[in-house]
């Protein structure tokens, strides 16, 4: 089954204080370990999760513009956090706050990609979720070409008014 042909619903799973779910990919995005945790709350075999794409558990709710930045910040070398609400196979969501580091090898280059989420804050999701809904509304309406752009000067218009950088935002969620 694809990620697209789920349904999305409303059951929502939550993460449990001192939970941490972990997964590495390759450079491409691909799944190459996940612990126990990150089996449980996706709802997938470990066969299943590994050699897969991570958006298998990408919900549809979350803009691309949110992945376009955490992509261009993790391969800039950079570690990146966020706020991110996940889908599980059933259809079922959850909310994690992840942390995306890159893997460095021996001469300096990225061999590839280490999260790790733990439980969100409630109040931190009901802050961002409206900004995730403005984003992804603004990206549908500007059309597949403009979609990132378009979405990511949602982000950039709300940093310049608070007057954060993208880090201090999440941060002061
Ligand atoms: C280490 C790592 C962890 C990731 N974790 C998630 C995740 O938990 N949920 C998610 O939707 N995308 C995650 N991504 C991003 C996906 O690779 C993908 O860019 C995203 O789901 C959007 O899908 P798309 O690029 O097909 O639009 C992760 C990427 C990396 C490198």
């Amino acid at each position: 089954m694809k990620n697209k042909d789920i349904i999305p619903t409303k059951r929502e799973k939550l993460m449990r204080e001192g939970d941490f779910i972990v997964s590495k990919t390759d450079t491409r995005g691909i799944i190459t370990y996940g612990n126990p945790i990150f089996i449980e709350f996706s709802g997938y075999t470990e066969q299943e999760l590994l050699g897969s794409q991570h958006n298998i558990i990408r919900h549809p709710d979350m803009p691309r513009s949110a992945f376009k930045l955490a992509w261009s910040t993790i391969q800039s070398g950079k570690e990146f956090f966020a706020y991110v609400k996940n889908m599980s196979k059933d259809g079922g969501f959850y909310w994690v706050f992840t942390h995306i580091t890159p893997d460095f090898g021996r001469s300096g280059e990225i061999v590839g990609y280490y999260s790790v989420r733990r439980c969100p804050k409630r109040s931190a999701i009901e802050k961002i979720e409206p900004v995730y809904q403005k984003m992804l509304a603004v990206e549908q309406s500007a059309g597949a070409k403009q979609a990132i752009d378009a979405g990511t000067q949602v982000l950039v218009d709300l940093l310049k008014s608070t007057g954060l950088s993208y880090e201090e935002l999440v941060f002061s969620l």
